[in-house]
């Protein structure tokens, strides 16, 4: 390919955005008057380091910042979204764990206010890994996030569910609580052979415990435009998905890194950056589609 066909296909991409789509320009989100129910949101992806947690971070901020009351649930026993926030989670005397296991814990005394406007956590900390062997034995035991939440749904707009890299009990009672689900997928192959079986499980719980269960969206992350790899990465997401791939594409940059050392959105943390602006166009595009107020 020459260098000109090269800078024309380039332009087109411009045109066309990453997924191939021409882009478009998604409204300003209405100005909310009053707030609740929420609309509960699960981002999964049983594979491991997809973007998770850091989708869920600045997603939640940018909704918080388009003045959404945002819930962000940490399912994770890492702790991952607690510690981005700034929280120690080993200095936490209740979270999202005592709230699963003991129906006596009121949510409303584990969830915490961040430093950012709009936005509360339910954190977690290693506890948390307890849970999924101990809810085996529960009566109803895929429900019981689902019952937490239902205490504090008229609180939130959006409820945001960080999941941890597995497709057990835990990420079942969040597909249960939830009313959608956004996969966050990184641009490599490797990471479209997991698909299949998050899709099975979702399928599952459609089927089983949660009949009402959309799929919002499927989230590619951490996209590099400049390799050929990234982009027929991306071909084959939408190949596979169609319009269910989020016109919003998240690039690759080291700046969300940097932004979750100083343990902020990076919304907030650099609040020009590309970055910031991407979550910005997720969060029109989610409320756009209807998978938020
Ligand atoms: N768009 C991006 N560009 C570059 N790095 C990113 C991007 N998004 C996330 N990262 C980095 O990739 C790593 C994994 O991201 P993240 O923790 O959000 O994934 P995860 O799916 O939650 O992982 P886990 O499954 O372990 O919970 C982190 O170090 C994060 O800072
Ligand atoms: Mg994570």
């Amino acid at each position: 390919m020459s260098n000109e066909q090269g800078a024309t296909a380039l332009a087109g991409e411009d045109v066309m955005g990453p997924t191939g789509r021409p882009l478009t320009e998604f409204p300003e989100p209405p100005v909310l008057n009053s707030h609740g129910p929420a609309r509960i949101i699960a981002m999964v992806n049983q594979k491991g380091g997809v973007g998770k947690t850091t989708s869920t971070i600045n997603l939640g901020a940018a909704l918080a910042e388009a003045g959404r009351k945002v819930l962000l649930v940490d399912f994770d026993p890492q702790g991952a979204l607690s510690a981005g926030f700034g929280t120690n989670p080993h200095e936490l005397d209740i979270t999202v764990y005592n709230v699963l296991m003991d129906r006596k814990v009121d949510i409303r005394d584990a969830i915490i206010e961040t430093g950012v406007e709009n936005i509360d956590i339910l954190p977690a900390n290693i506890d948390l890994s307890a849970a999924e062997v101990q809810l085996v034995n529960e009566v109803a035991r895929e429900q019981v996030l689902a019952s937490a939440l239902r205490k504090v749904e008229d609180d939130y707009d959006v409820v945001l569910i960080d999941c941890q890299p597995s497709l057990g009990l835990l990420t079942v009672n969040a597909l249960t609580a939830a009313h959608g689900v956004i996969i966050p997928l990184i641009c490599e192959f490797f990471a479209l052979r997991a698909v299949a079986l998050l899709v099975e499980t979702i399928d599952k719980v459609q089927d089983r415990l949660n009949p009402g269960l959309q799929v919002d969206g499927v989230l590619a992350t951490m996209y590099d435009a400049r390799t050929l790899h990234g982009r027929e990465v991306l071909a084959r997401l939408v190949e596979a998905f169609g319009d269910k791939v989020f016109e919003t594409v998240i690039k690759r940059t080291i700046k969300f890194a940097d932004a979750s050392v100083a343990a902020e959105p990076i919304t907030s943390y650099a609040a020009n950056h590309p970055g910031a602006d991407a979550y910005r166009r997720l969060a029109k595009e989610l409320i756009a589609r209807g998978g938020s107020p």
